[in-house]
């Protein structure tokens, strides 16, 4: 079994990222800058959102926290948002979900500009992806579709099976792997809650990106032996032996599945620090178009 060490990964972009930004800045250029939105103070939210900045710092990025209470209006949010796309200084941003009930995400996510959308989430660029256009691909599917090919793990021919169909993982890493590019021509199958014998369908996999959000939902009876495992699970399941009173816990049994899987992704540690890592690529990609205008 080969560990898919998204840790070591995401490590190794970072210092490629950097090596890019010193070189932006030797020739007098400033350095790539993100923002991100936060509303409210949702635990998971302000974790990755912090994160998010001290990576830019590791990188050598500029980067804007923008805090904003949680009672602010969609309005308010959408001038903020405007007051972005505006922004010259700023290369991409990204409005951190989920955002308070009273807020449209949709109306919200569309607000931002498509050149700046470095999560990638405004339809023109999920379109774009879905045409096999140039785009910026979101964090977790594009970092899932890197871990795949810096391992090498052949995919052209094999049976993905996809379980889950959210707009951010499942959805797009259908689509992707389906494509003619690096990491994809595979044959796919999107499974959800309403499939039916789901047993039958995994046990036929040779690739499995569980991303469905219900802890150790995977189990090695519904796996094949050999079999590819891409955990996209971080639910947190309470722990009192642990400090923060929780543990990340990913879709997927890893205890008995990493005995018969050849490459598995750990939780914590596989698929999550990867989607950092994709951001600032995104962002590092959008400073370089923006320069090139
Ligand atoms: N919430 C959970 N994942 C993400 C992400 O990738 N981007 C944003 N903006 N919010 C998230």
């Amino acid at each position: 079994m080969i560990l898919l060490d998204g840790k070591q990964t995401s490590a190794a972009i970072k210092v490629e990222i950097a090596s890019a930004v010193t070189e932006i800045k030797k020739q007098g250029k400033r350095a790539p800058h993100l923002a991100a939105v936060l509303v409210g103070t949702n635990g998971a939210s302000m974790t990755y959102v912090g994160a998010k900045v001290k990576a830019c710092e590791l990188v050598g990025f500029s980067s804007t926290l923008i805090d904003l209470p949680v009672e602010t209006t969609e309005h308010e949010l959408l001038v903020q948002i405007h007051a972005l796309n505006e922004n010259p200084e700023i290369d991409g941003f990204i409005v951190q979900l989920p955002l308070p009930k009273h807020i449209d995400e949709q109306k919200v996510l569309m607000a931002v500009h498509p050149d700046k959308d470095v999560d990638g989430f405004h339809p023109m660029n999920v379109g774009r992806m879905a045409l096999d256009l140039p785009t910026f691909l979101s964090a977790t599917p594009y970092g899932i579709m890197e871990l795949l090919e810096r391992y090498k793990v052949p995919t052209s021919g094999k049976h993905v099976v996809v379980i889950g169909r959210s707009h951010i993982v499942g959805r797009p890493m259908s689509i992707l792997m389906s494509q003619k590019r690096p990491s994809g021509d595979a044959t796919v199958t999107i499974a959800h809650s309403r499939t039916t014998n789901l047993e039958k369908l995994t046990l036929e996999a040779d690739i499995i990106v569980a991303a469905l959000g219900i802890p150790e939902f995977l189990t090695a009876e519904m796996v094949k032996p050999g079999a590819v495992i891409i955990d996209v699970g971080i639910t947190r399941v309470v722990d009192e032996s642990k400090k923060k009173g929780y543990r990340i816990t990913g879709d997927v049994d890893f205890e008995s599945i990493s005995k018969i899987a050849s490459y598995i992704t750990p939780v914590p540690g596989g698929v999550g620090p990867m989607t950092i890592a994709m951001l600032l690529k995104n962002t590092l990609l959008a400073c370089e178009r923006h320069a090139s205008k």
